[in-house]
């Protein structure tokens, strides 16, 4: 048996992970060949790839970012895109392609996997906002690294009585802002999911400073937004593959508390160092039992899904099944920290 692996979309703690339990599963368990291709859909689409062996992922388990590369290139792009990945699938005699990425990433999966190819996705990112899994790896990286900055954080905003409006990742859902936020201790979280009340974020803060208390940790997801006409907001706009870019929450943030408090603001974006460096032991187990049982699916023909975790368990749900909505932070979660404004 041959099969490719993928890594597409941005990058994720634990990518490394899945690739390595894939090598070790299919070659060292099964006697199979895997190829990686490069730069995620890029690699498959040109047929751009290396041989993947023992000496390949020795070392890797616990390295950031990913070997083969990734971008954000999809088949659905081009013309011919379909076309093109069943012309090289034939060619290089694969039996399965194990196509590692987040939403976009799994829903070219579905279309080519529609069209007939034997694929088999692992669900990846940092924002935790895949459905069909209850837990994607990276996210326990990220906010790992946010609780962090966020616990030296307050010391430095409290020895100048400031408020520090601290930016998270997360362009569609607040779950890595609700945690970090949650175990740091933030005295006021917002995210996408629910647009918020500038007055009353202002007066959580104007009351913090009231009772005597020196500083404020604001946590705001990238993509939160206020209630619409209560805050002058710039949006931002898109990237050319579609992508949202903002204008800046943090900073707008900042600015808006900081004239109404009359208290010094400072926004502190997070920003990539979410993603990068070496994963959570959380997240090199996770990817690792992903990678493995993503290679026995190939070995039992189950095509057109991916693997998921479902409690402590690992099943295969349908691509379909995880493409299809977000997955969201439920409001009832807002309620256990009391700071989700
Ligand atoms: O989806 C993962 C993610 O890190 C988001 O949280 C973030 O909005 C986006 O990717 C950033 O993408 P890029 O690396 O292309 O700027």
């Amino acid at each position: 048996m041959r099969m490719g692996v993928l890594t597409s979309g941005g990058d994720c703690p634990g990518l490394n992970a899945v690739i390595r339990s894939v090598v070790h599963r299919a070659v060292v368990d099964h006697g199979n060949e895997v190829i990686g291709f490069r730069d995620g859909w890029k690699g498959l689409l040109e047929c751009d790839y290396r041989k993947l062996d023992l000496d390949a992922v020795g070392g890797i388990l616990a390295r950031g970012g990913t070997i083969l590369g990734s971008s954000r290139v999809r088949p659905e792009h081009l013309r011919d895109g379909v076309e093109r990945a069943r012309r090289h699938v034939e060619e290089l005699g694969l039996d399965a392609i194990i196509p590692i990425g987040g939403e976009g990433t799994l829903k070219a999966a579905r279309l080519l996997s529609d069209n007939g190819l034997p694929i088999v996705g692992v669900p990846k990112t940092i924002d935790n906002d895949i459905s069909a899994t209850d837990v994607t790896f990276g996210f326990d990286t990220a906010v790992t690294v946010a609780t962090e900055a966020l616990d030296r954080l307050k010391t430095t905003a409290e020895s100048h009585q400031r408020v520090l409006v601290v930016e998270v990742m997360g362009r569609h859902t607040g779950w890595i802002a609700l945690h970090s936020g949650m175990a740091a201790g933030a005295h006021a979280i917002v995210v996408p999911e629910r647009p918020f009340d500038i007055d009353e974020l202002t007066s959580r803060v104007g009351e913090r400073f009231a009772a005597g208390k020196r500083f404020a940790i604001v946590v705001a997801a990238e993509g939160a937004k206020p209630k619409a006409g209560t805050m002058d907001f710039d949006e931002g706009g898109r990237d050319m593959y579609g992508h949202e870019r903002f204008a800046g929450i943090a900073r707008q943030l900042s600015t808006e508390l900081e004239e109404r408090l009359g208290k010094e603001a400072r926004p502190v974006i997070l920003g990539h160092v979410q993603r990068g460096g070496t994963p959570t032991a959380y997240d090199r187990v996770l990817a690792t039992r992903f990678g493995w049982h993503a290679v026995e699916a190939v070995h039992r023909g189950e095509f057109g899904r991916m693997t998921a975790l479902r409690g402590i368990s690992m099943v295969m749900v349908p691509l379909a099944e995880a493409v299809e909505t977000l997955k969201t932070v439920p409001p009832e979660r807002y309620a256990e920290t009391g700071s989700v404004v």
